[in-house]
């Protein structure tokens, strides 16, 4: 039998906590599959009360978790601390200067920081293994990084963000508003240290300039993200969604245009028919379009402690093979550095919701703009009556381009009788890109 892959753990939340249970349910099973034993050597967390109760074996403490990254004995760093700087990055850097592998759930640190640390690992010719951090359980870096590695993709989406995806689910099933399901959000644990990042886009953001970089061989560059979280949807988006034949879902969308890449996050419209809209909860999923395997769609749990400890240990049993790829599929010196596609020049569908004063005249003051703009109305519903007071209408536009709805939307906003900032959402079709 081979010596057994060392490993020192840093960070002992949810994640941690799972990984240490999956590990001393499944060892022997494990060693018998890898020719060799995973045994955690070191840990370290925040607060050593985090250990009790945990299957630690013989591992040793460590107040400091740079101190794994120095252990000589040790041969792969567990990162499961977050955050995109302070100590998660400290210790990635030292782990593979110092020749460890690494294996990190940690996004934000990715997104930030990827193709640094990624040179850093060709560098010193270690792993840095990451499947954790984007969709939970789902295989997707994997699936990016070899199973799909010969085809040229042209896009990759999905919904990215569990939390948000439960709070749009709930409002949908039952009617209720933003705010009342985002505290039941939270206790249910999926919720990210800082929520605004989960309804915000944040999150969903960071896995999406990850999984770009995997699907087109591109830089990391979370900066280029369009990002538009969940707060301003409306229980009456929803609604009136749902009457026009759609769901809405946060969605991370990413394809190369002739401008480059373009990656953005923000609140869709998508078609009922469409796979996608019935993926609900907590649930995450990922679709990917190749040229030789056509569309491709990964579904399943996307946060908690079971599937993110699942993808955790798949990298360690990757290391514990001798498998050793470059972070992002290619070698970190060869990705390519696109400019990011403007969002003015995005091409598509719209939805948008107006609340104007019920008096003869005001819709064709809007259909005027629209005209103006060269934007075509595909339907229009007002309904009840309110003479002199505010009526909402919903108006869904044939394809046009953001920037004519930029305009549009603020020559609205300035009519007396628009009483509120309109509401734009974006309609994906998922028609070929
Ligand atoms: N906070 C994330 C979510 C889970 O709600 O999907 C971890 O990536």
């Amino acid at each position: 039998m081979v010596a057994p892959l060392r490993i020192g753990l840093a960070g002992l939340g949810t994640v941690g906590g799972g990984v240490v249970r999956l590990l001393d349910l499944h060892g022997a099973r494990l060693a018998e599959r890898c020719g060799r034993a995973i045994v955690v050597a070191g840990v370290s967390a925040r607060d050593r009360a985090k250990a009790a109760g945990l299957p630690l074996g013989g591992a040793q403490w460590h107040d400091d978790c740079i101190d794994l990254a120095r252990r000589p004995d040790i041969d792969v760093v567990v990162e499961l601390i977050g955050g995109s700087d302070g100590p998660a990055r400290a210790l990635v850097q030292t782990a593979l200067a110092n020749g460890k592998h690494v294996v990190t759930a940690n996004k934000a640190l990715l997104a930030h920081h990827g193709v640094e640390l990624a040179r850093l690992a060709d560098e010193n010719n270690v792993a840095l293994n990451f499947e954790a951090s984007v969709a939970g359980g789902i295989p997707i870096v994997k699936a990016l990084r070899e199973g799909l590695a010969g085809n040229r993709l042209s896009r990759i989406y999905g919904i990215l963000n569990g939390t948000s995806n439960f709070i749009l689910t709930a409002m949908s099933k039952t009617g209720r508003a933003f705010g009342d399901v985002l505290a039941e959000a939270q206790a249910l644990g999926y919720a990210e240290a800082d929520p605004s990042f989960d309804i915000d886009g944040v999150d969903a953001a960071h896995k999406l300039s990850l999984l770009a970089s995997l699907a087109f061989g591109t830089e990391v560059d979370f900066g280029a993200v369009h990002v538009e979280g969940i707060r301003h949807v409306a229980a009456a988006d929803i609604a009136y969604a749902r009457e026009l034949g759609y769901r809405i879902k946060l969605l991370g969308l990413a394809r190369v245009t002739p401008h480059g890449v373009e990656a953005r996050v923000h609140p869709c419209l998508v078609p009922v028919d469409a796979a996608i809209a019935h993926v609900d909860g907590v649930y995450n999923a990922v679709v990917a379009e190749g040229d030789f395997v056509d569309q491709q769609m990964f579904q399943g749990r996307g946060a908690g402690a079971g599937p993110t400890a699942s993808a955790v240990v798949a990298d360690l049993i990757d290391i514990a093979h001798g498998l050793r790829l470059s972070p992002f599929g290619v070698p970190t010196a060869a990705l390519a550095r696109l400019p990011a596609s403007p969002m003015a020049q995005r091409m598509g569908c719209y939805y948008l919701r107006l609340q104007v004063v019920d008096r003869p005249g005001v819709i064709a003051d809007i259909a005027a703009i629209l005209r103006d703009e060269s934007v075509s109305i595909e339907s229009l519903l007002q309904r009840g009556r309110a003479p002199g007071e505010g009526v909402p209408v919903a108006i869904v536009t044939h394809e046009a381009e953001e920037a004519a709805l930029s305009r549009t939307l603020q020559r609205i906003a300035h009519i007396d009788a628009v009483l509120e900032a309109p509401v734009l959402i974006r309609i994906e079709s998922f028609t070929a890109s």
